[in-house]
């Protein structure tokens, strides 16, 4: 509603409005270029007004205050420190709104790397520099970056999230039209980064589910990661039973993991890509730190993999990591 009126005073030069989170966005901004535009006319027409009212020479009165000046300013604090305090909590708001993938969300994997954007979807299907995403559902993007910082912007969606070497973050979004937008990369990442550019797919959710069974599918994320566990002998310590004491993975992701130092964290994906890059950083409680660190031995997209496979794994009978007795 504010977008459609404050759009027809401006003129809307905006992006289209494509995500459920895009309206929101743009409602803030809209509303803070309103409020900007009124105080600096209501400013400026004060200033003209007592600035020739009250010109020397002139002969308008000049009365004494009738209230003290300390009331004029704590009625003008009150209400600017509301007034910001309400634009702080709308921001937080979307903020969140934008920050919470909900549950449920269909993932998607995305690698930057100097130039292109490599894209997995669930079923194995790949993609170089465009994303394919059903329309009116929540779609979760799992970053990453080979080599630099990129940074993943669908204008469009108003979403923009950095890809940082060594972390592994996500955003989501859900369309709420069907068409091609923009995909950029918004960060500065080297010679080629203008060309690091691509197209956002919309399509009905029947086209998608259609287009995800044709093309270069082979095999599944989870399944190529079971293929990648073995490969890199995950399997030799982590498959149950195995002759090594090592943290059994079923049903482990989501859940709270006691670490020797006493600690609690949260096996989520960024958890997983630090305990195979930096083992040491969190043990679990009962296990000696006998995991070496694969830190330049699992390229990029293997990691991805092999995550999407520990998070589909189901629980055993036993709790994923007992504690011991
Ligand atoms: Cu990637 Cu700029």
């Amino acid at each position: 509603m504010i977008n459609s009126i404050l759009a027809s005073a401006f003129g809307d030069w905006l992006p289209d409005r494509a995500s459920t989170l895009a309206p929101r966005v743009d409602a803030i901004f809209w509303a803070l270029v309103a409020a900007s535009t009124a105080l600096v006319i209501g400013l400026l027409v004060a200033n003209l007004y007592f600035l020739i009212r009250y010109r020397r020479g002139s002969g308008a009165p000049r009365p004494p205050l009738r209230i003290s000046t300390s009331v004029i300013e704590t009625v003008w604090i009150s209400a600017t420190t509301i007034g910001f305090l309400g634009v702080f909590f709308w921001g937080a708001r979307v903020y969140l709104f934008a920050e919470r993938p909900p549950a449920g969300a269909l993932e998607i994997n995305v690698v930057g790397r100097q130039w292109m954007w490599d894209v997995r979807h669930e079923n194995g299907r790949r993609e170089f520099n465009e994303v394919h995403v059903p329309l009116g559902e929540d779609v979760r993007v799992i970053l990453s970056s080979e080599d630099v910082i990129h940074s993943f912007f669908i204008p469009a969606f108003r979403v923009k999230q950095d890809a940082v070497p060594g972390r592994q973050v996500s955003i989501w979004f859900h369309a709420t039209k069907t068409g091609t937008f923009h995909l950029f990369c918004a960060e500065y990442c080297g010679t080629a980064h203008s060309g690091m550019v691509g197209d956002i797919v919309v399509m009905s959710p029947e086209a998608y589910a259609d287009w995800l069974t044709r093309g270069n599918t082979i095999e599944g994320l989870a399944q190529r990661g079971r293929r990648l566990f073995l490969r890199y002998n995950c399997s030799g310590c982590h498959d149950q039973p195995a002759a090594v004491h090592a943290p059994s993975l079923g049903g482990l992701f989501g859940t709270l993991v006691p670490t020797s130092d006493g600690r609690r964290v949260r096996a989520d994906e960024l958890y997983l890509r630090d305990s195979i890059l930096r083992p040491e950083k969190d043990i679990t409680a009962g296990y000696e730190p006998l995991m070496p660190s694969f830190q330049n031995v699992i390229p990029e997209s293997d990691l991805l993999d092999l995550i999407s496979y520990i998070k589909s794994l189901p629980a055993t009978n036993s709790s994923p990591n007992p504690l011991p007795p």
